[in-house]
């Protein structure tokens, strides 16, 4: 991968590039809440109050009230028993890894699993077995092959980041045998997928005791970090045994409190849920109407993929003409040679969705 141009975000939906202000779809602040007047608010008073850093392990002397209290409010949001943060989005799968490494024979894992899965598969300390993208059937045939007896672990995201879809995970539950666990990284569905933005076992309508969750602070929410949500067992077991955990400084506290900002108003604002519905709906509909296939879900990604030599300068020039910003990526997971990836977020108003909705369809 090279490193891209730096990029200067602006009043919220808009980027600065070459003296021009465009409208922004790419990144994951799926709500705008890295840029809400109340968030903002909320890291200078955390600042302010509880200084920038307890410069130690939660496992030492670094430990705060903070981080027990948005813990208490994470597991209430998800209706789960309890949560355990974690100071990047990566780090939750690796935690729950650590915890749980020597328990199965065998790690199932879809094939465009986020690096953050294929990283943690590693220190479960058994043979893994990748399985077709978001494919059941391919999941029980590797299930079957292995029979009964074996301990299994299936990792997969929950939303894909590369183009929003979804992985079935209620079907993979159903075909899995009942000692089997489910690790699912719902790093973009959290906050955004269920009735409640619990996220893609909510909108799949599974129990939270049949999965472990591990979600990111950094996109629905706006802000950084990540958790793991499962058992208080869960939780007390990635204590006792993750080194991460043991030998990692936890969150900056102004982050923290920033995160419990986020959460109070995503839970209290069933508006900003709505709109960004609203919002993928138009959008997906216009493109939908002059044959592109984006997916029928209700996720705010869309995944364009050049075709032809010639077709990323063609759509690079429409998409300026209409005033928004070519958000063409080369990301794991995405086809190798790159392709257009656009959020929609509730904050976009009506004149750039239809820009950008323009610009996908015009030529
Ligand atoms: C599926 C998934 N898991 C984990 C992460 C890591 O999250 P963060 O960037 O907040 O560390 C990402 C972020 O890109 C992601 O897409």
């Amino acid at each position: 991968m090279t490193e891209p141009a730096p990029l200067q975000q602006v009043k919220r939906t808009y980027v600065r590039q070459r003296g021009r202000t465009l409208s922004y779809f790419g990144g994951c602040d799926y709500f705008r809440l890295g840029s809400h007047p109340a968030v903002l608010a909320a890291v200078r008073e955390g600042l302010r109050r509880y200084g920038l850093n307890v410069a130690a392990s939660r496992l030492t002397t670094g430990n705060h009230r903070l981080y027990e209290l948005l813990e208490k409010k994470l597991a209430r949001f998800f209706g789960v028993e309890s949560a355990l943060l974690a100071s990047t989005g990566y780090l939750p799968n690796l935690m729950v890894a650590q915890a749980l490494a020597g328990e199965f024979s065998h790690a199932l894992i879809d094939e465009r699993a986020h690096g953050s899965l294929v990283d943690a598969a590693q220190f479960l300390d058994c043979p893994i077995v990748k399985f077709k993208h978001r494919d059941a059937s391919d999941l029980v045939r590797h299930v079957q092959r292995l029979g009964k007896h074996f301990r299994l672990i299936v990792l997969t995201d929950g939303m894909f980041s590369h183009d929003g879809s979804i992985a079935p995970l209620r079907v993979y539950l159903d075909a899995l045998p009942a000692n089997a666990v489910l690790l699912a990284d719902d790093s973009h569905g959290a906050g955004v997928l269920g009735k409640n933005g619990r996220g893609t076992a909510d909108h799949a309508g599974i129990a939270t005791n049949r999965i472990i969750q591990t979600i990111t602070l950094s996109k629905a929410f706006g802000v950084y970090g990540g958790a793991v949500l499962g058992t208080t067992a869960l939780r007390k077991k990635i204590i006792a045994r993750s080194p991460v955990v043991v030998g990692n400084t936890p969150l900056p506290l102004p982050l923290v409190n920033a995160a419990l900002k986020s959460l109070e108003i995503l839970g209290k604002d069933p508006d900003l849920r709505r709109r960004l519905a609203d919002n993928t709906q138009s959008v997906k509909s216009a493109l939908r109407q002059v044959g592109l296939p984006v997916e029928e879900t209700p996720s705010p990604i869309v995944a364009i993929i050049p075709r032809r030599a010639g077709d990323v300068a063609r759509l690079k020039n429409q998409l300026l003409a209409h005033r928004v910003f070519p958000s063409f990526i080369c990301y794991p997971g995405g086809p190798k040679n790159g392709y257009f990836r656009f959020t929609i977020s509730s904050e976009h108003s009506r004149r750039q969705l239809d820009d950008l909705a323009n610009a996908l369809t015009s030529g």
